[in-house]
C-alpha cells in the first residue's frame, strides 16, 4: 500500500541507518529531486546535513534568494550559498561554442563543490536525489558509474581525493511519486511541479558568448514571461518555457526615436518525454501581451519572437 508518509518513513529510517552518526553533503541546485532530497534528509538527521547552493550568475531571477528563504529560512536546513558569478562569467568570458560552454560550467562547478565540500567536517556521505528513471538510464547508457554527481550540471566524477560514500534515498521512486513525497514534507507546490531547468542554465539560453549585461537582460525577460505563464493558466499546460537571448541588434521605435537593440526568443513546448516535444499553442492575445511587455518594460529588448519549432528537427534548447 503505497503511501507518501509511508515511503517517507521508510526513507527516513533506512537513511538513519545508513549514516549513523557522519555528515552528509548534497548538491542543492532548486530543482525537484534535489529539493525532496533536501527535505527527505533534514527529517532523518537534521543538522547532520549540509546543503551546497552554487549560484553560478546563470540563475533564474530571484532564483537563488528562493532557494535559501525555502530551506535555509523556512525549514532550517543548513545551506551554504556560494555566489560565484565572478568566477563563471569570467571563465565563459570570449567562449562561443555551446559544448565547450557546457564543459566549463560543469569542471567550475565541481571544482567549487569540491572546494566547498573539503571545508565540512565528518562529511562521509554525498546525497544525490537520483531516481528510479536516472538508474534506469544509466544502466542502459552504461556509463552509470557508481559515482557520479548528478548535480544539475549532469557531471561525472566526485570531488578527487574525496571518499564519500553515496546516499540515494530517492532510488526507488518515480518521479510522480517523489512529487508527492515532496508535497506531504511540506514543500511548496510551485517548487515541486517546476518544469526541468538545465543544468548550465541560461549560460545555454544566451547564444554565444555569455555576458552579465545579457544574463541581467535575459533574467528580466524570462521572469515576464513566466509571470504571464502563472497568471493564464499556460504554465502547467506547458513542459517547459523560457526565455532565449538573441546578441543581435533589431531596429524598433519608441515613442518618435528609433531603437536598435537585441531580441528575445519565446519557447514554449509540451511533451512527454523530452524526446520529441510539439511548439504550445499559446493564444495570440496572452503572447501579445508577453510582448509588449518584454519590449516595454525591459530594457535593451526591440524585439520579441515566438519559436514554432517542433522536436525534431529542433532541439527543446536554443544550444
Ligand atoms: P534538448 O535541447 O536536447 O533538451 O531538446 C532536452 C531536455 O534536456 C535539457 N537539457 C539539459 N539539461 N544539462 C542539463 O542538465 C544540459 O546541458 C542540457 N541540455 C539540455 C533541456 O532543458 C530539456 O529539458
Amino acid at each position: 500500500d503505497w503511501s507518501a508518509s509511508n515511503i517517507i518513513q521508510d526513507c527516513i529510517e533506512s537513511a538513519r541507518a545508513q549514516v549513523g552518526d557522519d555528515h552528509v553533503i548534497l548538491g542543492l541546485s532548486g530543482g525537484v529531486d534535489s529539493s525532496v532530497v533536501a527535505a527527505l534528509l533534514h527529517e532523518a538527521i537534521g543538522d547532520q546535513l549540509t546543503c551546497i547552493f552554487v549560484d553560478n550568475g546563470l540563475l533564474r531571477k530571484n532564483e537563488g534568494d528562493q532557494v535559501m528563504e525555502t530551506f535555509a529560512e523556512n525549514m532550517g536546513v543548513r545551506v551554504i550559498r556560494v555566489d560565484a558569478e565572478d568566477r563563471f562569467l569570467s571563465e565563459l568570458a570570449g567562449v562561443n561554442d555551446p559544448e565547450a560552454k557546457r564543459k566549463i560550467i560543469g569542471r567550475v562547478f565541481v571544482e567549487i563543490f569540491e572546494e566547498e565540500s573539503k571545508k565540512i567536517d565528518n562529511a562521509k556521505w554525498l546525497a544525490q536525489g537520483t531516481i528510479y528513471p536516472d538508474v534506469i538510464e544509466s544502466a542502459a547508457s552504461k556509463t552509470g558509474k557508481a559515482q557520479v554527481i548528478k548535480s544539475h550540471h549532469n557531471v561525472g566524477g566526485l570531488p578527487e581525493g574525496m571518499e564519500l560514500k553515496l546516499l540515494e534515498p530517492l532510488r526507488e521512486l518515480f518521479k510522480d511519486e517523489v512529487r508527492r513525497i515532496g508535497l506531504e514534507l511540506g514543500l511548496p507546490a510551485k517548487m515541486i511541479h517546476r518544469h526541468p531547468f538545465p543544468g548550465p542554465g541560461l549560460g545555454v539560453r544566451i547564444l554565444g558568448e555569455v555576458k552579465k549585461e545579457y544574463a541581467d537582460v535575459l533574467r528580466e525577460a524570462d521572469a515576464i514571461f513566466m509571470a504571464e505563464l502563472y497568471a493564464t493558466g499556460w504554465y502547467e499546460k506547458t513542459s517547459q518555457a523560457f526565455a532565449v537571448f538573441l546578441p543581435v541588434k533589431s531596429v524598433g521605435v519608441v515613442g518618435d526615436n528609433r531603437s536598435y537593440d537585441y531580441v528575445i526568443a519565446l519557447r514554449a513546448v509540451q511533451t512527454v518525454d523530452f524526446m520529441t516535444a510539439t511548439w504550445a499553442p499559446i493564444p495570440y492575445d496572452i503572447l501579445a501581451n508577453i510582448s509588449s511587455r518584454i519590449i516595454n518594460e525591459v530594457r535593451g529588448i526591440s524585439r520579441v519572437t515566438y519559436d514554432i519549432s517542433g522536436k525534431p528537427p529542433a532541439t527543446i534548447e536554443w544550444e
